[in-house]
């Protein structure tokens, strides 16, 4: 089991082997995914929708995002762990950008931060990995900037926008980030930015030709709504089974039948 790091995702992109991520909130999940061989995983920031049921990702905290990233690391044995920092965690100042993706490596264990922004970011990702910590870069549809976007919304379809996507995704990587993920772009756009680019793209609804794609688990397994973005693809009903087990485990302990004698002591 060889584990990955920032150098040999990079390393992957180079030998034209997709890069596999997923995000990951907790301690359980994460043993699974990391078995299963996912390259990545992401402690997105996602966890405020999917985990905590809040409408948007912008009331995330630190503390919540440190106490998923702590879970993760714990279970995560082989793939490369991503702290995705929480909206007004690196906006405020260089300064607090620094403590903040420093508390995802000391006291998370994580090994490289992810933030929201192309261009507007540039001196942040640079602030970050100048004190050696890995950042994976995130344009497009950037869900902490939902008010500004008015919805989440697909982007760069108009060709001032595409110019800008395009500026981005280079400041990006002039900062020195290590990836970079695209979100919701036409999938033209986004091969070309891939083709652009030195360092590796990780898509989620920006086609098949970025280095490598990225899911929220909890669409891939079926585990909320009904309501799916177009670039998900569901996996399993897991929700259908958990509720299916539930209602089993109801009915068996009104009826008597559970517990049975093998699951009590004599
Ligand atoms: O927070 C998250 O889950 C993300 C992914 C959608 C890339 O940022």
């Amino acid at each position: 089991m060889e584990k990955v790091t920032v150098t040999s995702v990079q390393r992957m992109k180079a030998e034209g082997r997709k890069i596999t991520m997923l995000t990951s909130y907790d301690y359980p999940f994460t043993q699974i995914m990391d078995a299963a061989g996912v390259d990545i995983l992401l402690v997105g920031d996602s966890a405020g929708n999917v985990v905590s049921g809040y409408e948007n990702t912008l009331p995330v905290t630190m503390e919540e995002m440190l106490l998923h990233t702590r879970a993760v690391t714990r279970g995560a044995k082989r793939a490369l762990v991503v702290g995705d920092m929480p909206f007004m965690s690196y906006q405020v100042s260089i300064e607090e950008a620094r403590r903040n993706a420093g508390r995802f490596v000391k006291e998370g264990r994580a090994e490289a931060v992810k933030l929201e922004g192309g261009l507007t970011m540039e001196k942040v990702i640079r602030s970050i990995v100048d004190i050696d910590i890995p950042v994976m870069g995130h344009i497009g549809l950037t869900p902490q900037s939902v008010h500004r976007m008015g919805g989440y919304k697909v982007q760069g379809r108009e060709e001032k926008q595409r110019r800008q996507l395009l500026a981005d995704a280079k400041a990006v990587e002039n900062a020195g980030a290590f990836a970079v993920v695209m979100e919701s772009i036409p999938s033209d756009l986004g091969k070309e930015i891939t083709a652009s680019l030195s360092i590796p793209t990780i898509g989620i609804g920006a086609g098949v030709d970025c280095d490598g794609q990225v899911l929220v688990v909890h669409d891939l397994l079926g585990l909320l709504g009904k309501f799916r973005p177009k670039f998900v693809k569901q996996y399993v009903d897991l929700k259908e089974v958990i509720d299916r087990a539930v209602k089993s485990y109801i009915e068996e302990v009104r009826t008597g039948q559970f517990p049975g004698k093998e699951h009590t002591y004599q």
